[in-house]
């Protein structure tokens, strides 16, 4: 169950990978657009905003997220559904599939990708951030403590692991061979943030969300106590201040011209 509250308390910091992703894409006037794991909508509607003439579908399988999304809804031009975007199917092809910190969440990369492929338009533009700190301290931090006898059974193989999001090359081989061009970066955002424990508050709304659903009262007190002191030896304050680097990767793929004979 994901907690739209806790996920918006970071808005701005969340936001700024969705708008520089939507920078680099460069269809010409796009009619049928999806948001892939659209979660509260916000970002949804900025790609309304940004294509008025666009109809905008934004997907998600969370009732608690759509919540707020349903609230957002301009019909005919800005709606919202209820799917597993691992098997959600659009009527129309797509001109545009934006999927903005979704994709680590669902398994098999290869099969979502050809799918979401096959639903574009032949010009078609296909656009993905995810976020990638499977390699940093919040990731150890998350793994040592998920690791403790107390309820390592419990919590094995539950949420995001290492293998949650591929190596950028892997992706743009994939989509190579599918008949992309891809332009793939990847950045870390240094996030400036504060409060008692920011990290530990971030990763709340979205990593350990899983962990937590799994564990009783009392075992969720002492679990977020364990990982957010070693969150805090990882980032420690200073000034009041705690800065969290977040590295994300990013992929945008248009449809290769045909070439002339
Ligand atoms: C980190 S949030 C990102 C939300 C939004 N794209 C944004 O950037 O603010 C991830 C979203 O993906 C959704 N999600 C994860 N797995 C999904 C699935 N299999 N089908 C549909 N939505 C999914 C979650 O419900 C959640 O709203």
């Amino acid at each position: 169950m994901w907690n739209a509250a806790q996920y918006l308390k970071f808005a701005d910091e969340r936001s700024r990978p969705f708008v520089d992703l939507v920078s680099h894409v460069h269809c010409q006037d796009p009619q049928v657009i999806a948001d892939l794991g659209c979660g509260t909508g916000s970002l949804t509607r900025m790609l309304h905003e940004r294509w008025p003439e666009a109809r905008v579908t934004g997907v998600d399988n969370s009732p608690e997220m759509l919540e707020h999304a349903f609230r957002l809804t301009i019909p005919g031009r800005l709606e919202f559904a209820q799917a597993d975007i691992a098997t959600w199917f659009s009527e129309a092809p797509l001109d545009l599939i934006v999927s903005n910190a979704a994709l680590q969440w669902i398994h098999d990369h290869a099969a979502v990708l050809t799918r979401w492929s096959k639903m574009l338009s032949p010009a078609g533009t296909l656009a993905v951030q995810m976020p990638n700190r499977f390699q940093t301290p919040s990731q150890t931090a998350i793994e040592e403590v998920t690791a403790d006898s107390r309820w390592a059974t419990k919590l094995h193989k539950v949420g995001l692991h290492r293998d949650s999001v591929k190596p950028l090359s892997w992706y743009v081989h994939l989509l190579h061979d599918l008949g992309f061009e891809v332009n793939a970066w990847e950045t870390s955002y240094l996030h400036v943030l504060t409060g008692e424990n920011p990290v530990l508050d971030w990763l709340k709304g979205t990593a350990l969300r899983p962990l937590l659903e799994r564990l009783h009262e009392e075992e969720r007190t002492e679990f977020l106590s364990a990982v957010g002191s070693r969150l805090k030896t990882a980032y420690p304050a200073r000034g009041g201040i705690t800065v969290f680097p977040m590295p994300r990767v990013f992929f945008v793929a248009s449809r290769l011209e045909p070439e002339d004979d």
